[in-house]
């Protein structure tokens, strides 16, 4: 982001504020109660989106070593991350290429190669199949070239990792961004690295998880005993990039910047920043750190949620992280329990379908990008 735009971004918000008024699209919007609950819906987003297209899956500092991996869900896949070295990463199922089984079972650590737990046929870092017990008895038709892990597309850009189960679509990733690129550089993504993490599986779909962080109509309600004091009522605004989202959520503080000039103002001690990257991940930016927040849908009604605080390393003690990921995780509970009370209430045959407000674009927008994948998809 440069230095205009983040001006301009406190200038309207000002500007709002100044006219009592509200960041407001053309009409409402609304969306259908099926597309939250349907299990058939789930299966065409899982096949266009989930594993249609390119996803942040992992930050570089968790790959940092030589030879460290990870496993990572995409889609209900199961993904083996690596790093050889020297910023190549891969991407692999992680699946035996014998008989089938999971191949790596420890959640993240460093080894150059990889023995299956079952009749240890072994591959390196890079794929290759590279050891078969009794191989010349048992396989004499096996072609080790062609019994590599099957790999997917993996790129490192902008401090991340990305990584598209379908790699037709991988290959134009900068388009994929839409101009949002320069923002996560902004953010200072390549100096960040996990301070906490915590998962949790909660019983919500994964829109209603995302809906629910794009607008701040809810945060003097649904927040009042925790952030509510520190925003204005129903102040907001929000860029889409492609399908990406850049959400503005002034905090109280942003009135004091009307009486100073203009050279001083710096949008993160004024504002928290939550960029949707679609299609499951959000960054919550703070002053000085980040809450990277990833979804991973299990089915139509349940997500698994992982919440990474992350910051710049050495900027405070271990223990003051692990505080202020505490508060955070208290916060966003809130908004997982009502996305719970939401779900559980979608098939009660109260609402066909979800409204959004005026001031609540941001969902609407984000509704009509899952829509066109799954078109996209169908037609394409
Ligand atoms: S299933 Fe993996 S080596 Fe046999
Ligand atoms: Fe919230």
């Amino acid at each position: 982001m440069d230095r205009a735009t983040e001006l301009s971004l406190l200038r309207e918000v000002l500007e709002l504020q100044e006219a009592g008024s509200f960041f407001l699209d053309d009409a409402q919007g609304r969306n259908a109660v099926a597309n939250y609950c349907s299990p058939e819906r789930f299966l065409r987003e899982r096949d266009s989106i989930f594993r249609g297209l390119p996803q942040m899956v992992a930050h570089v500092s968790e790959l940092s070593a030589e030879n460290a991996f990870l496993r990572r869900d995409i889609g209900g896949l199961p993904v083996l991350l690596t790093h050889e070295g020297a910023g190549r990463y891969r991407a692999f199922l992680n699946v035996c290429r014998h008989r089938g089984t999971r191949l790596v079972d420890d959640a993240r650590g460093c080894a150059r190669r990889f023995t299956c737990p079952y009749h240890a046929w072994t591959w390196n870092n890079r794929g290759e199949l590279t050891g078969v017990p009794h191989e010349r008895d048992g396989f004499p038709e096996v072609d080790r070239k062609e019994f590599g892990l099957k790999q997917l597309a993996c790129e490192e850009r902008h401090g991340w990792i990305w990584v598209a189960a379908d790699d037709t679509l991988a290959d134009d990733l900068a388009g994929f961004l839409a101009g949002i690129g320069p923002d996560l550089d902004w953010i200072g993504s390549r100096d960040l690295h996990v301070v906490a993490e915590t998962v949790s599986v909660r019983d919500v779909n994964w829109k209603i998880l995302i809906e629910g962080g794009v607008e701040s109509y809810h945060f003097k309600v649904a927040h009042r005993a925790t952030i509510g004091p520190y925003f204005t009522d129903n102040l907001s605004t929000y860029q889409a990039f492609g399908s990406h989202l850049r959400s503005v959520l002034p905090r109280v503080s942003v009135q004091e910047l009307a009486t100073r000039p203009e050279e001083s103002w710096q949008l993160r001690q004024h504002a928290n920043l939550l960029y949707t990257i679609f299609p499951l991940s959000q960054l919550l930016v703070q002053q000085d750190h980040l809450i990277w927040v990833r979804f991973e849908p299990v089915n139509a009604a349940r997500t698994r949620i992982t919440l990474r605080t992350m910051a710049a390393e050495g900027t405070r003690s271990d223990t003051y992280w692990q505080r202020n990921h505490a508060i955070t995780c208290a916060t966003l509970t809130e908004d997982f329990v009502i996305g719970e009370s939401i779900q559980s209430g979608l098939d009660t045959g109260a609402n066909d379908q979800l409204t959004f407000g005026r001031f609540e674009g941001a969902l609407h927008r984000f509704n009509r990008a899952v829509e066109q994948m799954i078109g996209l998809r169908e037609t394409g």
